[in-house]
């Protein structure tokens, strides 16, 4: 496995593509011990290169070559080379014909890469390099070439043959066989190609488009499933709306399919016509699903929906432009949910999974740009940076250039690149073209890796009645980056008076006062601003809305926090100086904890969040975000060297000390809200997801106090509720509980009933591997034994093994190093049967350097044990190498 993969790719080597594909023509042949494919390839030379003609070298790997023709002429092994990655063979004219002929097996593909069989059908997965596991191709994403595909297959088995584009003909063979044609108009690279045959039934519906064309929807699952579509569909429909009405972006095809299939390594996939997802991305319903689950279908839909245009009609020019289709994509699908719910509770969650899991990312040992300049396996560079912190560049873009001139640049862009392959520099050239704003210092935020540091300090001056921020950024070293650049950070703020007002702002040199919160643009190492006619000494409210990516500190004093969280005009900034505020209460305690001392909480912090439990007026959900203590792999992140046990003793005093002190008011919400959703059926709106939101944070602060009404409040909610949202918070209250009859009862009748549907016992094993209780360890080695769970299903060893090693702090961090040890045993495991899962999996032992040194020892032996176990994968062998760096 690991020879030829794990050389280094660069971006500075990029060449355009030798020969083009204009037509791609696919006839698969569907069996159950193997599979034909014959593709006919309509190829010519670059016409843009010069008119000599190179070799022709195709992607290819994993295929059995039964014949192939070049223009009608059948080759012998002479007239190609074969390795097991490339087919090469020199052509003699400019234009010319490809006819082969190959055999692959999706029945025994685990990778899920390619082609594959996932509970019985057939599907697809060929982004980023899985096309080559079906035929030799050019397999580069500026390869784009016109499709028609036809599959034929046993027509009882698989009653159902899609693939992308439009249905153009169909028709049945002999035995019991039949088979359908599928034509797509548009060119795509082969990375958009998907296939897909199985037993199932669809939802249908129909979406009117700006230009008054119909266009028909299908949600395709398996028969059990039909009743979970619905949350999907009207999330399908509101999309298509959103993309006409905020970007202009209508549909193009008569037929718009998502298929769900159980076995998905991500989470979807935004083929032309013909998205697949991971069924726990489509399915949903009250009985069944979450809120959260609920808000991530929406989202999904969303995200996958919207790369029709941003990643399919402008699609990648190389893999090291992922992040033009992926951040774009998903800055597009942010919006889109904060408009469909609230928009300060999303960005607030968006913002604490960043700093917590991009920040991390961005501090070890794989951190890359959002525009990387080099990769081993392209797989492993699916990454929070590219995803997340590639939103954040594109949200930056918006607030430079305002509402307005983004849509103008956005349309430039899409205008200006239809049907072609582009790089992120076009993208940011369409923005400045469009703007007349110059973006070339921003650039770096493309190209240099790490989390950028603003620190910030004020002076007050009475009697010039001034006010100077000082700004200075700085940028720490990442692999292969030692020295950085200053970066360009709007900062959005504000200035508040002693009553807790705005200030209009006037900057020294401006006539007059303009907004009471203005971006700043920091572009310097060391950068003042000066207000004028400041009568008294305001309390600044800064990075409003998170404004950039960056670690701001201010020396914010605990009064001064409180203050901000009641009256900051920015409700995300209420949010931040809650966090805030906890940080430094817990940051506190970890300390006596560390130095043996009697812990003591601040107060404050209980008196912030009485005021908060008892203010009626505000927000539901904004009150649970703000309930909600920092994670404790945010404390992680934010250490200089992690104390876990330190970290979980700490927030674990705080919660009982929060519990108790504010048992009545918490109390009183839980039950006004338990009242309220006992009357009401479920609705996947945001208002009820603030109530229950709400509500089932009181009830895990309630249950730390052991009080007998509150566990008789939590086993009437689990029993007596129509919804997951609810019943789960009462199983996780439970698990995590000392009452150990009911929790057995519980999980017990919990498994039973739903021991049918995957998606929920995915939720069954989660709650069990983030229960902090001791024997955590063991608790996992149990349930891998349980019937419900394999490690072919990447779901269920996200769900079992994932949460274990990522939210399971202190007991996967156990100090004999055995959670180390098992977590390295399933990554060996995994190694052979899905690289891609394997090395997704790895991440929390290339975060050793944050630990103490025994614990880092144990953390590098369990990698470098990993090294040694045999072939790697291209996959595992980057993470484990560049992690011991
Ligand atoms: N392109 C997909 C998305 O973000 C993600 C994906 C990548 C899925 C690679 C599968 C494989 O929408
Ligand atoms: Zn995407």
């Amino acid at each position: 496995m690991r020879t030829e993969q794990s050389k280094t790719i660069y971006l500075k080597d990029y060449r355009a593509p030798d020969y083009l594909i204009d037509e791609t023509h696919l006839t698969f042949e569907l069996f159950e011990d193997h599979t034909l494919v014959h593709a006919q390839l309509v190829m010519r030379r670059n016409p843009e290169l010069s008119a000599e003609l190179p070799v022709l070298s195709l992607d290819g790997q994993q295929l059995e070559l039964l014949r192939i023709t070049l223009d009608d002429r059948e080759l012998t092994a002479a007239d190609y080379q074969l390795s097991d990655s490339h087919l090469t063979l020199q052509p003699t004219q400019a234009s010319f014909v490809i006819d082969s002929t190959v055999r692959i097996h999706p029945e025994s593909n685990t990778a899920l890469e390619g082609l594959y069989k996932s509970s019985g059908m057939f599907c697809t997965q060929c982004e980023a390099e899985g096309f080559r596991k079906i035929t030799y191709y050019l397999d580069r994403p500026d390869v784009m070439s016109k499709f028609t595909t036809t599959v034929s297959g046993d027509k009882q088995k698989y009653p159902i043959l899609l693939s992308n584009g439009n249905p153009i003909a169909s028709g049945s063979e002999e035995g019991g066989r039949h088979w359908a044609t599928w034509e797509d108009p548009f060119k795509k690279p082969a990375y958009l190609f998907a296939l897909v045959a199985g037993d199932l039934w669809c939802v249908e519906d129909k979406f009117t488009t700006l230009s008054s064309r119909e266009v028909t929807l299908r949600i395709y699952v398996e028969p059990e499933n039909i009743d979970k579509v619905q949350h999907a569909m009207d999330s399908l429909k509101k999309s298509m709306k959103w993309d006409e009405e905020v970007y202009g972006r209508e549909y193009d095809l008569d037929i718009f399919m998502i298929v769900a299939v159980n076995d998905f390594n991500m989470g979807a996939m935004e083929n032309k016509g013909l998205n697949i997802f991971n069924s726990s991305c489509v399915l949903a319903r009250a009985e069944t699903a979450t809120d959260a689950a609920h808000q991530r279908v929406e989202a999904v839909v969303a995200h996958e929906y919207f790369h029709n245009w941003s990643g399919n009609r402008v699609t990648c020019r190389d893999w090291f432009q992922l992040s033009l289709k992926e951040g774009f994509t998903v800055f597009r699908d942010a919006e889109f949910s904060a408009d469909m719910n609230s928009r300060t509770v999303k960005r607030i969650e968006d913002v604490a999974y960043l700093r917590t899991h991009q920040f991390a990312e961005d501090a070890g040992p794989m951190a890359h740009p959002v525009r990387p300049d080099a990769y081993m396996e392209i797989s492993n560079f699916y990454t929070l940076t590219i995803y997340e912190k590639g939103s954040e560049v594109l949200r930056m873009i918006h607030t430079l250039l305002g509402n307005q001139a983004f849509r103008k640049g956005s349309d430039l862009y899409f205008e200006r690149h239809d049907g072609q392959a582009v790089t992120c520099d076009d993208f940011v050239k369409a923005m400045e073209d469009a703007s007349g704003i110059d973006l070339t210092q921003f650039k770096r935020w493309y190209t240099q890796a790490g989390t950028p540091r603003l620190a910030v300090s004020e002076a007050f001056d009475a009697t010039a009645r001034t006010y100077t921020l000082n700004f200075t950024q700085s940028c720490p070293a990442t692999p292969g980056q030692s020295d950085k650049l200053p970066f360009v950070i709007p900062v959005e703020l504000g200035l508040l008076d002693a009553r807790g007002n705005d200030l209009p702002l006037r900057l020294q040199g401006e006539a007059a006062a303009s907004g009471t919160s203005r971006v700043l643009s920091v572009t310097e190492a060391q950068q003042s601003f000066t207000f004028v006619d400041i009568a008294e000494q305001p309390l600044p409210s800064l990075l409003r809305g998170f404004s950039a990516p960056v670690k701001l500190s201010f020396p914010y004093d605990r009064d001064q926090l409180m203050f901000l969280m009641q009256h900051d005009s920015d409700g995300f900034n209420r949010w931040e100086a809650g966090q805030q505020l906890s940080v430094q209460v817990l940051q506190e305690l970890i300390g006596q904890q560390q130095r043996g001392e009697a812990l003591v909480l601040d107060q404050r912090l209980v008196t912030a969040l009485r005021s908060l439990l008892q203010d009626g007026r505000l927000d539901q959900a904004m009150v649970a975000e703000m309930l909600s203590l920092p994670g404790e792999a945010y404390l992680t992140e934010i250490s200089e060297v992690a104390d876990v046990e330190a970290i979980h003793g700490a927030r674990e005093f705080a919660r009982q000390q929060l519990a108790e002190a504010l048992f009545e008011p918490l109390w009183q919400r839980y039950q006004a809200n338990r009242e309220v959703s006992k009357g009401t059926p479920y609705v996947a709106e945001a208002e009820h997801f603030a109530r229950r939101s709400l509500q089932n944070i009181a009830l895990s602060y309630l249950m730390l106090t052991g009080k007998p009404e509150v566990l008789a409040a939590t086993l009437e909610q689990y029993e007596a509720c129509d919804n997951m949202t609810e019943r789960l918070t009462a199983l996780a209250v439970l698990v995590n509980s000392p009452f150990e009859a009911e929790r057995g009862k519980a999980l017990e009748a919990f498994a039973e009933h739903f021991k049918d549907n995957a998606l929920v016992m995915d939720q069954w094993f989660s709650v069990q591997a983030a229960s902090t209780l001791p024997g955590g360890l063991q608790r996992v080695q149990a349930l891998m034994q349980h019937p419900a769970f394999t490690l072919k299903n990447p779901n269920k060893v996200r769900a079992l093994i994932g949460a274990f090693a990522g939210q399971n702090l202190v007991n996967f961090h156990l100090a004999d190093g055995s959670g180390y040890r098992f977590l390295a045993d399933q990554v060996i495991t995994l190694n052979a049967l899905n690289p891609q899962i394997a090395s997704r999996l790895l991440a929390p032992l290339t975060r050793w350097r944050k630990y103490a040194a025994a614990r880092q020892a144990l953390m590098k032996a369990e990698l470098e044990r990993i090294l040694a176990s045999g072939e790697l994968s291209a996959d595992v062998y980057e993470v484990v190498s560049k992690s011991l760096a």
